[in-house]
C-alpha cells in the first residue's frame, strides 16, 4: 500500500541566527539582480529594502528556529502584485540555488522544503498554480 503520510524535513543540526541572516541577505541580493524577480520586488520595495530584509530574517528565524519574531500576514502581503505560477517557480529555483550555495546540506534541505510548502500555501491563497482551488459555480 502507498504510504501517504506527509514527512516534514527537519534539520539535523541547529540552524543559527547567522545562518538565517546570511541566507536572507544573499538570496535577496540575487533577487534584486534577477531579470524576472528584480523588477517585481523593486516596484513594491523601492526605498524600503532594509525593512524587508529585517522582516524576512525574522520570518525565517521563526520558521527555522521557532523564535516567534515574525507575526505578519504573508497572504495579504502578496496580493495585488500580479504574481503567477512562473514567477513563483523562478523564486523557488533561485531560493533553492542560494540555500545550497550558502547552507550546510541538511539546513538547505530544510529551508527548501519549507519554502515549497509556504509557496504552495501562498499560491492556493492567491488562486494560482496547479493546486489552486477551483470551486464550481
Ligand atoms: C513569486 C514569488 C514572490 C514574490 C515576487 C514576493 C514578493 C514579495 C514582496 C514584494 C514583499 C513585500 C511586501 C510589502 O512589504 O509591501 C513580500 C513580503 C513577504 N514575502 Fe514574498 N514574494 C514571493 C514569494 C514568497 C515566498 C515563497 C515566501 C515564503 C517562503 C515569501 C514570504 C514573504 C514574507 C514572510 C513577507 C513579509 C510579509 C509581511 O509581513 O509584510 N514570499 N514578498
Amino acid at each position: 500500500m502507498t504510504d501517504t503520510r506527509i514527512r516534514l524535513v527537519e534539520p539535523k543540526a541547529e540552524i543559527s541566527e547567522a545562518d538565517v541572516t546570511r541566507l536572507v541577505h544573499v538570496f535577496y541580493g540575487r533577487v534584486r539582480a534577477d531579470a524576472v524577480l528584480g523588477p517585481v520586488f523593486e516596484a513594491r520595495l523601492a526605498g524600503r529594502w532594509d525593512g524587508h530584509l529585517a522582516r524576512m530574517v525574522d520570518f525565517w528565524s521563526s520558521v527555522a528556529r521557532g523564535t516567534g519574531r515574525y507575526q505578519g500576514k504573508p497572504h495579504l502581503a502578496h496580493r495585488g502584485m500580479g504574481l503567477d505560477a512562473a514567477i513563483f517557480a523562478r523564486w523557488l529555483a533561485l531560493f533553492e540555488e542560494t540555500a545550497r550555495d550558502v547552507c550546510a546540506p541538511d539546513a538547505a534541505a530544510f529551508f527548501v522544503d519549507r519554502a515549497h510548502r509556504i509557496a504552495d500555501s501562498l499560491m492556493i491563497g492567491l488562486g494560482i498554480g496547479p493546486k489552486a482551488l477551483r470551486l464550481p459555480g
